[in-house]
C-alpha cells in the first residue's frame, strides 16, 4: 500500500488529504501536526476548522484509509510521498521582517524529513512559498540525505476556505511542477496518478518547478488585485453617483474579464492574499524590479484604504464621533462560511471604532467569543508600509466597551448603528423592522458587503451607506 504523510494539519493540510483519502482508498494517508490539541481535534466529532462537507468525508475515511497523529517522525519515516502544507507566514522579526515569508515551519519539517527518511520519497511543497524555495529545501534534504533520494515537486493548493470541498472535489485545474530531469518527471507522473483518480487528464497542469511556485503567487496577486481595482471603482462611485454593482455587472458580462471576484467590499481578508503580496513584493525588490514591487504593493494600500475610508464613513456619518455610543458589528469572520478571523477586515474596523471610543457588540455565527477577544487585543505586528493608525493599541479598559453576543437581534438592540462585515447568508433574511424598532434614532446602517435591500431599509427608516452606491442624501456633503 502506498503510503502518504500530510505534515500540518491545518486549513489546507486537513481537508487536502481527507479529499485524497475519499478518493484514494487504496492509498494509506496519515496527516500530522505539532499541535496536539489540533490532532486531538481532528480525532474527536469536533474538527478544528469549519468547512461545509468536511465532517463528513473525514466520517467516511477516518481510521480506514486516513489517520491524524502527533507522531510526525514515525509517518515521515513510513512514508513513500510526503506533502508539506505547514504555515508560511509573513515575518514578523529580522531580514525581510514585515514582507518575506517566514519558512521556518518549512524548514523545521525538511529537517525532520532528512534526518528520519531511510527510503526514497517524493516530497511536495502544498504550502505557498517564495518562488525558488525548492532549491533551498533540496539543499537541507541532500545535506543529511544518507544515501535517500528526495524528488521536490510543487503543488500549490488553490482552494478558497468556505468552499474547500468543492473546490478539493471539483477544482479548475491542478497544478504540479518539477524537474525536468527523467527522475523528476517520474514523481511529476507519479503525483499526477493520484490526482486523476478523480480529475480528468486536461485539467492537471504540469510545470518546471520555479513556474509552479511563482503561478500560485501570481494566482493570489491577481484576484486580489480584482478586489482592489473594484474597490477603487467604489469610492469613485461614491462620489459620482455611479453604482458599483451596476458597473460590476457590466465588466462580467465582458467574456475577457468573467464574473468572478468583482464583488466591492469592506476590503480583503484572509490569511492568503495580503501575505502572498508582500512575499511577491519582496522577491521583486530583491531582484532589484523596484517598479514591479511598487505595483503590487499598491493592491495592499488599496485594501488598508478601503478599511480605513469605511471607519471614517461611519464616524463622519455619525456627527463625526462615535464616542460612547453603540455600535452593532454583524460579521468577524473574513467570509462568509468560515470561522477563520486571519486577517479579517473586521480587526481593523472594530479597532478604528474603538479608536473612536465606540461600544461594539459583535456577533457572528461561526467564530467564538475568545478568538473575537484575542484578535481585538493582540498588537497585530506592525506590516511595513502600512497606516498604522489602523491599528490602534487597544488597552484593557477599552476592551471593556466589546460585548460578544449570540444573536443579531440582541447585538443590534439599542443600537445607534450597524455595520455589516461579513456577507454570511442569515443578515441577508433579518427581521429589519424589528430591528430598526429596538434601535437608538436616527438609526445608521453601515453595508460593508453590499448584501442589503437599501430601498427596503430606507423605507423602514434607516440611513443606509453601502460600499459603493448612491449616498444616502442624509449622507451626502
Ligand atoms: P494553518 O496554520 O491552518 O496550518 C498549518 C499547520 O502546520 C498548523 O497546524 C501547524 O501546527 C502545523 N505545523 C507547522 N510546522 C510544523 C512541523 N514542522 N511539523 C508538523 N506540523 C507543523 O495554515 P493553512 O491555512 O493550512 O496554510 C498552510 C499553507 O497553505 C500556507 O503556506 C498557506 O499560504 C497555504 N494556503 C492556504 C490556503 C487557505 O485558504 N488557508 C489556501 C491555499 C494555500
Ligand atoms: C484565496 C484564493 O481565492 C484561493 O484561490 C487561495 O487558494 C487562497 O486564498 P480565500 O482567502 O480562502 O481564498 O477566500 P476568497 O474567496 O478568495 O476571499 C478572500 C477575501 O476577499 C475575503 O475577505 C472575501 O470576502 C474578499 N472578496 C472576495 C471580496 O471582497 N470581493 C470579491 O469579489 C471576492
Amino acid at each position: 500500500m502506498v503510503k502518504i504523510c500530510g505534515i500540518g494539519a491545518g486549513y489546507v493540510g486537513g481537508p487536502t488529504m481527507a479529499v485524497i483519502a475519499l478518493k484514494c482508498p487504496e492509498i494509506e494517508v496519515t496527516v500530522v501536526d505539532i499541535s496536539h490539541s489540533r490532532i486531538a481535534a481532528w480525532n474527536s466529532d469536533h474538527l478544528p476548522i469549519y468547512e461545509p462537507g468536511l465532517e463528513q468525508v473525514v466520517q467516511q475515511c477516518r481510521n480506514k484509509n486516513l489517520f491524524f497523529s502527533t507522531d510526525v517522525e514515525k509517518h515521515v519515516a513510513e512514508a513513500d510521498i510526503i506533502f508539506v502544507s505547514v504555515n508560511t507566514p509573513t515575518k514578523s522579526r529580522g531580514l525581510g521582517a514585515g514582507k518575506a515569508a517566514d519558512l521556518t515551519y518549512w524548514e523545521g519539517a525538511a529537517r525532520v524529513i532528512a534526518e528520519m527518511s531511510k527510503s526514497n520519497k517524493i516530497v511536495i511543497e502544498k504550502s505557498t512559498v517564495p518562488v525558488r524555495t525548492a532549491e533551498a529545501i533540496e539543499r537541507i534534504l541532500t545535506h543529511n540525505s544518507n544515501g535517500v533520494s528526495f524528488q521536490i515537486l510543487s503543488n500549490p493548493e488553490f482552494l478558497s476556505e468556505g468552499t474547500a470541498i468543492e473546490d478539493l472535489l471539483n477544482p479548475d485545474r491542478v497544478l504540479i511542477g518539477g524537474r525536468q530531469t527523467p527522475e523528476g518527471l517520474l514523481a511529476i507522473q507519479t503525483v499526477k496518478d493520484i490526482y486523476a483518480h478523480w480529475l480528468p487528464e486536461d485539467r492537471i497542469i504540469t510545470t518546471n518547478l520555479w513556474s509552479a511556485e511563482l503561478a500560485k503567487l501570481a494566482d493570489n496577486a491577481f484576484l486580489a488585485q480584482r478586489i482592489s481595482s473594484i474597490n477603487a471603482m467604489s469610492a469613485l462611485c461614491e462620489a459620482t453617483g455611479a453604482e458599483v454593482s451596476e458597473v460590476s455587472h457590466a465588466l462580467s458580462k465582458n467574456s475577457k474579464l468573467g464574473p468572478r471576484f468583482l464583488n466591492a467590499s469592506v476590503g480583503f481578508g484572509g490569511s492568503c492574499f495580503q501575505k502572498d503580496i508582500l512575499n511577491l513584493v519582496y522577491i521583486s525588490e530583491s531582484n532589484g524590479l523596484t517598479e514591479v514591487a511598487n505595483y503590487w504593493k499598491q493592491v495592499i494600500q488599496m485594501n488598508d484604504y478601503q478599511k480605513d475610508r469605511f471607519v471614517k464613513r461611519v464616524i463622519s456619518s455619525m456627527f463625526n464621533t462615535v464616542s460612547g455610543k453603540k455600535i452593532a458589528i454583524l460579521g468577524f469572520a473574513f467570509k462568509k462560511d468560515t470561522s477563520d478571523t486571519r486577517k479579517t477586515p473586521s480587526i481593523d474596523v472594530c479597532k478604528g471604532l474603538m479608536g473612536d471610543d465606540a461600544y461594539l457588540t459583535i456577533y457572528d455565527p461561526r467564530v467564538s467569543e475568545d478568538q473575537i477577544r484575542r484578535d481585538l487585543s493582540l498588537n497585530s505586528t506592525v506590516e511595513w508600509d502600512h497606516p498604522i493608525h489602523l491599528q490602534p493599541t487597544i488597552s484593557p479598559s477599552t476592551m471593556k466597551q466589546v460585548r460578544i453576543v449570540k444573536d443579531a437581534y440582541e447585538a443590534t438592540k439599542d443600537a445607534h448603528g450597524i455595520c455589516i462585515l461579513t456577507e454570511w447568508d442569515e443578515f441577508k433574511s433579518l427581521d429589519y423592522q424589528r430591528i430598526f424598532d429596538n434601535m437608538q434614532k436616527p438609526a445608521f446602517v453601515f453595508d460593508g458587503r453590499n448584501i442589503l435591500n437599501v430601498g427596503r431599509l430606507r423605507e423602514i427608516g434607516f440611513i443606509v451607506y453601502s460600499i459603493g452606491k448612491p449616498l444616502d442624501p442624509w449622507l451626502r456633503p
